[in-house]
């Protein structure tokens, strides 16, 4: 895995020499930062008028899409920076909204710097009223991700001049606005499918708290959020708040290299962290904990993953990068122990860490190199809160948002990025005559 470089590292005289054997020819590909450029393998031809060669790599396994100075991972080592800071450094002593700033900004804010962007954000928390109306046209039982994937698309058609991504300004604004009022949305969301009056913001509140004040505060006039709560809201925020080219962010990048608004690029992000793969796996490892319900009923559970019968993966474990311990597991496993120890320990936190230890002692996944993600013990803690299960992922997306405008923002200012049109093997019926079994009598000829 290259390591985080600013420019490309000029490598003087590094390269492949490559020969086909088709043609017998041979051809030198320069080497940068452990990389080619598979553009430079266009020049491999049969024929003169060939295409030229590509690389050929489904769900882009091995493949860098971009160069990025914002998030570095280390899979084999467990290592996870955000600018160069370490995870554990920044759950442990920084905000979310200062880790925000600092995904974007590429430095930690200076205290002037953080709190204006702190008013900002607060002062910018209400949403138009017809999002109100907007979310009453869905049913009791939507799932909140849709509602979120719909809300966000939605605040596109209240923001038009955020189509001006050239301006600074304008992305400043979205940055704020984008930060701002997921929570409230995401609130409302929850607040619909509860049957519950929408709470508008409470602006003398921290981001966790407001947040918090805006899914559980009924008559009180100002809610008084659990400190231990709160913290293991913007602790779990800054651990979900930016993973380089994940799915998600990839959707990001993909749909906003058409110079579309960045709240349709980060509806698309949403929509694609809402997929159990992704970010919906915190909320289906609490759905698998459930079918487990004992922690005599694992050994079967395990051999059934294993064997490939009914649940075919041990959801919350596994990584396509971390091939070790996913190091903001560690993190979660902790805070899980704080959170418990508010709310009481609940049967699934003893299913979790009995299904951990089988798991983490047996060949089938040691051979595979699964290992708990950061979904395993977050549904824990957001259960122990009690946030319903299909509400886990919009907790993700909240603090996702602010990695998705950062890599959105990095995306736009690259010279090298265009809009992103990948290639393909074609493998259909080559060219034929169309001849239709279908009886047209009403056809009009043109
Ligand atoms: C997130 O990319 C990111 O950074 C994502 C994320 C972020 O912050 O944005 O970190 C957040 O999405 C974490 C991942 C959450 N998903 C899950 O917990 C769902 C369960 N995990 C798997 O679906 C899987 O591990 C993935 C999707 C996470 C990774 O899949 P890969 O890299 O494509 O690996 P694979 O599916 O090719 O698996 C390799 C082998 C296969 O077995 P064989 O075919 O070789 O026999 O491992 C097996 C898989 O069947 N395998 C599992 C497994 N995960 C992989 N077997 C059982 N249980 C699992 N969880």
């Amino acid at each position: 895995m290259p390591g985080p470089t600013a420019t490309p590292t000029p490598t003087s005289g590094d390269h492949l020499e490559i020969k086909d054997s088709r043609t017998g020819k041979s051809y030198t590909v320069p080497i940068t930062d452990d990389t080619i450029r598979t553009a430079d393998l266009r020049q491999i031809k049969v024929k003169d008028d060939d295409f030229g060669m590509m690389g050929y790599d489904p769900a882009f396994m091995n493949t860098a899409s971009c160069r990025s100075a914002i998030t570095y991972i280390d899979g084999d080592k467990g290592i996870l920076r955000y600018r160069g800071y370490p995870i554990d450094q920044l759950a442990e002593k920084a905000s979310f909204l200062e880790v925000a700033w600092l995904l974007r900004h590429g430095e930690l804010p200076t205290q002037g710097q953080y709190d204006e962007f702190t008013h900002d954000i607060t002062y910018h928390t209400y949403v138009h009223e017809n999002i109100k109306q907007f979310m009453e046209g869905f049913r009791y039982d939507a799932h909140p991700m849709a509602m979120m994937t719909a809300g966000v698309a939605a605040l596109s058609s209240f923001y038009p001049t955020a189509k001006n991504i050239h301006d600074p300004r304008e992305r400043d604004i979205a940055f704020i606005r984008l930060l701002a009022k997921m929570p409230t949305i995401a609130a409302f969301a929850y607040r619909h499918v509860k049957g519950m009056p929408y709470v508008y913001p409470d602006n003398a509140l921290s981001y966790p708290d407001n947040f918090l004040s805006m899914i559980a505060r009924m008559s009180e006039s100002r809610y008084e959020a659990n400190p231990i709560y709160s913290r293991a809201i913007d602790v779990l925020f800054i651990l979900h708040a930016d993973h380089e080219q994940n799915c998600s962010t990839s959707a990001v990048r993909a749909v906003g290299s058409s110079h579309v608004d960045p709240y349709s690029a980060v509806a698309a992000g949403i929509a694609a962290l809402y997929g159990p793969l992704h970010g919906g796996a915190n909320e289906a490892v609490l759905r698998m904990l459930q079918e487990i319900g004992d922690v005599k009923n694992i050994p079967a559970f395990i051999e059934a993953v294993k064997s490939g019968k009914g649940e075919s993966k041990l959801m919350g474990f596994g990584h396509r990068v971390y091939k070790s311990y996913d190091p903001r597991a560690k993190i979660v496993k902790g805070l899980c122990d704080e959170v418990l120890k508010v709310s009481g320990a609940t049967q699934d936190m003893d299913i979790a860490l009995e299904l951990e230890r089988i798991a983490l002692s047996d060949e089938y996944f040691i051979k595979r190199k699964l290992y708990p993600n950061v979904d395993f013990y977050t549904g824990l803690i957001y259960r122990a809160m009690k946030f319903p299960t299909d509400y886990f992922t919009v907790l993700f997306a909240i603090a996702r948002t602010a990695g998705w405008m950062a890599q959105w923002e990095e995306m736009l200012l690259d010279k090298e990025q265009k809009i992103a049109r990948p290639r393909q093997i074609y493998t259909g019926p080559g060219e034929r005559i169309y001849k239709s079994s279908l009886d047209y009598k009403h056809k009009i000829s043109v």
